[in-house]
């Protein structure tokens, strides 16, 4: 089962987005740095055309160091875009935004020419976390305090730095069914749309090539991944859920219980940090999907 998940209302988003892109300079979009090419909406780029980009891997505090550096490497290299990697809840990396905006858009700035900049980013990504830095402050989540609309919200970082929130709520666009499962796996997509124990055997189908050693280390595994009788995900779920005493009575293993286990792990970053994909994989699978 392939995970579907457009909850609607992106065509008011677009509009609202496409009449307040007239008057932006540059867009930032907020990724979530452990998938960041799933926690992209493909629609943004249709929308934001030839404005500059700032591509924004946020939970990089979660995120493979080395899989960071191949991403914000790849968004680097595409035309009028600059890349960074970020913790949202973090004050110093939160302000090399600012200056990453400048420095896209150096023919903005002072009071007649203010730096008009918009941010976008799916649910969950960490953007009401990252305003709320930005302001310096522990507020609600955006939209969320009395007076501020989520269609309009502007703050002025500087007396010429005009940040505006997305109108509307940019909901991901699930192009690519490995998408689904990263996203899912992430907590960006409601509980709703996806199997538990589909996902957590997705993850680690993922997981067990390049991270088969935090698995083994966090579930005791004394052998190797390869080992496991047919090398199946379904016996590697089942030997997670034995270790960490997901039992039943009668000795079955809960696969269920197991799999909140392997997701909860996941998200938290207990197994450790871990980027679900590479860019040339993103990219083979973008291919693959337009071929089909
Ligand atoms: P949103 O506005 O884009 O929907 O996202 P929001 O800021 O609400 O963040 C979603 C969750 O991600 C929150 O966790 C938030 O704390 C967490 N988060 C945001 N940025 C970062 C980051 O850079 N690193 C890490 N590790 N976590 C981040 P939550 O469990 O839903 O809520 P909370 O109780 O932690 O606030």
């Amino acid at each position: 089962m392939a995970i579907q998940w457009f909850p609607g209302h992106m065509n008011v988003t677009k509009k609202a987005i496409l009449e307040r892109i007239k008057d932006i300079d540059v867009v930032i979009e907020l990724l979530d740095a452990r998938l960041p090419g799933s926690s992209a909406n493909p629609m943004l780029a249709e929308m934001t055309g030839t404005r500059r980009k700032l591509k924004v891997l946020n939970k990089q505090d979660l995120a493979d160091p080395e899989r960071t550096e191949a991403w914000l490497a790849w968004y680097s290299a595409q035309s009028d875009t600059a890349a960074i990697a970020l913790d949202a809840g973090d004050t110093a990396p939160a302000q090399r935004l600012i200056k990453a905006c400048r420095e896209l858009a150096p023919n903005r700035g002072g009071m007649d020419k203010p730096l008009r900049v918009l941010i976008c980013g799916i649910p969950n990504v960490g953007k009401s976390t990252l305003l709320n830095t930005l302001v310096g402050k522990k507020a609600a989540k955006t939209g969320d305090e009395a007076g501020v609309t989520r269609i309009e919200q502007r703050i002025n970082l500087a007396s010429d730095f005009y940040l505006f929130d997305t109108p509307g709520m940019l909901w991901p666009k699930i192009l690519v069914e490995q998408s689904g499962y990263h996203l899912a796996g992430s907590g960006a997509v409601g509980r709703n749309a996806y199997d538990e124990e589909e996902v957590a055997l997705e993850l680690l189908h993922r997981l067990k090539g390049p991270y088969a050693q935090l698995l083994a280390a966090r579930y005791k595994l004394t052998f190797p991944l390869a080992d496991i009788p047919g090398a199946h995900d379904d016996a590697l779920l089942e030997e997670i859920g034995r270790r960490r005493g997901a039992v039943m009575a009668g000795g079955r293993v809960n696969l269920q219980k197991a799999a909140e286990i392997v997701i909860n792990d996941f998200r938290s970053a207990i197994l450790g940090r871990i980027t679900l994909e590479t860019p040339p994989e993103f990219e083979a699978w973008v291919a693959e999907a337009q071929v089909r």
